[in-house]
Formats: structure tokens, sequence, C-alpha cells
């Protein structure tokens, strides 16, 4: 995989986090070059710039002399940064992590943004920015041609006065946005209800019109012995699969653990002042002991942005493998085609089909292999 990007007298690897076989994935595309190129050639170079949606830190490592403030959505995505400028041997000091709800600053002069595939994130996004964007301020967004969709156009006038596409370069263009509108009535949270609950969640968090069918095939069939009383949302987007569980047993002490910040949030919302639920931002159960866990629902990550990956699926298996208690339980659901099975068979001496239907399967798996992955 190429990792080196040469920009004028500039040389930086840039890696994914986590890192990835499939040599077709890149840590950057054209999108984030023309963002990049942009910002070269502008005369006066401005003093506060934030930089929103970058996956794996390429625009913050270009832009490191000039401090940007980049907005963390991923727990991964913090890494990813902290790992490339480390490699790069940066400066940490010219980091500043903020949450993508927190106002940047009243007088940010640029804002960078690589579009994001959910056009609810990309309005999440842009009504915070539009907020904190100096009155004279620019927004540059970035895209691939074939990513284009009518709807951009439609956010980005909502916030903006003046929208402006560029010309195509490398396959990719970029939406220029000028004269910030202040204060547009926006909604950011939505309502999903299932089996009389209702959760809310933050535009662009994962299955966002109704909860996610293979969630439901897994719910309609979830077991909870009493004596499980400690127990792990794994990837736990909006909290649904928690919340069922701790209705079937109220008294278990839950955990959930999500990559994804504006989903932890969220699922922070449907477990209001409740002690015996705790939140955890991270995408590695790297905090936990093992044997921790009496019980592991998840409903594994499949899609990312644009592009389909098994890989951190099958990493979060290992992870769940070391911190479930060897009389625990590992309750999994995914699509068939994926085929989970010859995954599982490998970390657990138990892996019981509990549930199929034409489009879902899921798997308890009990006892897991005792040999160190
Ligand atoms: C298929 S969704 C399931 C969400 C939720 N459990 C549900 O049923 O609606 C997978 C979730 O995994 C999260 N995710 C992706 N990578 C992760 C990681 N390494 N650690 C934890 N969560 C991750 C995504 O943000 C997404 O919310």
């Amino acid at each position: 995989m190429q990792n080196k990007f040469i920009f004028g007298n500039k040389e930086y690897k840039i890696k994914r986090y986590p890192p990835t076989e499939n040599k077709s994935l890149k840590a950057w595309n054209a999108a984030d070059e023309y963002i990049l190129r942009y910002f070269v050639d502008l005369d006066d170079k401005p003093d506060s710039i934030a930089v929103n949606n970058d996956r794996f830190g390429f625009l913050t490592t270009y832009l490191n002399e000039f401090s940007p403030k980049t907005i963390i959505n991923f727990a991964s995505q913090k890494k990813a940064i902290l790992k490339n400028f480390e490699a790069n041997n940066l400066s940490k000091e010219n980091l500043s992590f903020i949450n993508p709800l927190k106002y940047i600053s009243e007088k940010t002069e640029l804002a960078l943004l690589k579009i994001p595939k959910s056009m609810d994130l990309f309005r999440l996004l842009l009504k915070q920015i539009a907020e904190s964007l100096n009155e004279n301020g620019i927004v540059i967004c970035g895209f691939m041609t074939r990513h284009f969709t009518k709807q951009m156009l439609t956010v980005a006038e909502k916030f903006f006065e003046d929208v402006e596409q560029s010309l195509a370069w490398k396959k990719s263009r970029l939406l220029i946005l000028k004269k910030p509108k202040k204060s547009v009535e926006q909604k950011i949270i939505k309502e999903i209800t299932f089996k009389d609950q209702t959760f809310k969640q933050y535009f662009g968090v994962f299955s966002s019109k109704h909860i996610d069918y293979a969630s439901q095939f897994l719910i309609r069939n979830l077991n909870v012995d009493q004596n499980q009383q400690r127990v792990l949302d794994l990837a736990s987007g909006n909290g649904v699969l928690a919340k069922f569980v701790q209705l079937k047993n109220p008294n278990c002490e839950i955990h959930l653990l999500e990559d994804d910040w504006l989903a932890l949030e969220s699922s922070k919302m449907n477990f209001e002042n409740d002690k015996n639920v705790h939140f955890h931002f991270a995408d590695s159960l790297d905090k936990f002991e093992g044997g921790f866990f009496d019980l592991i629902v998840c409903n594994p990550p499949f899609h990312f942005e644009f592009e389909n990956n098994i890989e951190v699926a099958i990493g979060l298996f290992h992870q769940a493998k070391r911190c479930l208690n060897k009389d625990g339980s590992f309750h999994v659901v995914a699509n068939r085609h994926l085929n989970y099975k010859t995954h599982l068979i490998k970390l657990f001496d138990e892996v019981n089909l509990v549930k199929r239907n034409k489009r879902f399967e899921i798997y308890d798996c009990k006892s897991p292999k005792s040999k160190k992955d």
C-alpha cells in the first residue's frame, strides 16, 4: 500500500488505523488532496482552522504547523491521528481535539470537511460549522465525484448563502461555502420506536430510519439468563441491544462500548440516570481484564462510509473471546453471507446456531479457547 504523500516540500507517511490487509484501501483519497491543494494555494493563511471528518488524519498531519482544531467523532480516528503524528515525529502540542457538538470557536476562519456518506451527518457537522464560523469565513468541502448527490447542495444551501462547486480534479470536487446563515433551525436528534421503546439518536448515527433489521432479529430471539450479571453491548450504537437485555434482566450491570462518539452520546440519552449502566468511548476492549463479562451481545460493524470490511468485526471477536468469562456467552447476529461462523469456531469451542432466517443468523458462542490469539 502506498502510504507516502509528497506535497510541495513536505513528505509524510499516513497510515490507516486500524490497519488493513486490503491493499486497495488507502488512508486518504483525491478529495483530501484537493482540499489540501486549495489550502496551499491560499495567499493569506488563516489563523484559525477547523478540520472535520478527517478519518485517518491526512489533513491534520499536513496542516500540523497551523495547529488546526480537529473534530473527532471516532475513538479509532483519534488513535490514527496520534499514531501518524508519532510516525512522522510531529509535535503533539500542535494537536487540538474537540467533539462534534462543541462549538469550535466564534472566530474560525476556515473549515475543511471531507463530506461524509451520511447526509444527516453532513447536516449536523455543517450546522455546527456555520454557527462557529467568522462571518467572512470559508468552508471547503471535498468529495469524490462518483459520490455526488443533489442533497449535498440542498444541505449546503440550508446553512450558507454562497455555494459554489469547483471544477473536477482527479475525479474529485470541492464545494466552497461562504456567508454562513446563523441560527438556522435544524433538528439534530431523531427518535425511533421499536417494541414500545423509543430511542433517541443524533443525526448520522447508524440505522436512523428504524432499528436495524439484524438487531431486531437478535432482540426477538434474545434469552438472558438471570445469572448473567455483567453484560457488554459491543459496538452499541444507540444502545438498543443493551436496553432489551436490561428489560429482561433489570439487575444486571450493563456496559456499552462504541467507537462513534455521537452514537455513544445518543445511547446516554436512552439510559438517563441509570447507575448500573457504564459507557465506554473506545474501539477496543483493551481496558478490560480477561474473563470480565458473563454475556456479550453484538451486531458487528460491516459498513464504513463507502467501504465494506469484516476485519474490524473479526478483531472484535478476538477481543470478545478474551474478555468473556469461561462460562459466559457471546451472542452475535450478522448477515448470512458474511459467514462469520468460520471465524468464530477458531475462537470458541462451542458455536451454536440460535436462529436463522433468509437474511440473518445468530450464533451463541461459549467456552473461549484457551490458546492465546
Ligand atoms: C451494525 S452497528 C450496530 C449498532 C447497534 N448495536 C444496533 O444494533 O443498532 C455497528 C456499530 O459498530 C460501531 N463500531 C465500528 N467499529 C467499532 C469498534 N472498533 N469498536 C466499537 N464499535 C465500533 C459503529 O459505530 C456502529 O455503531
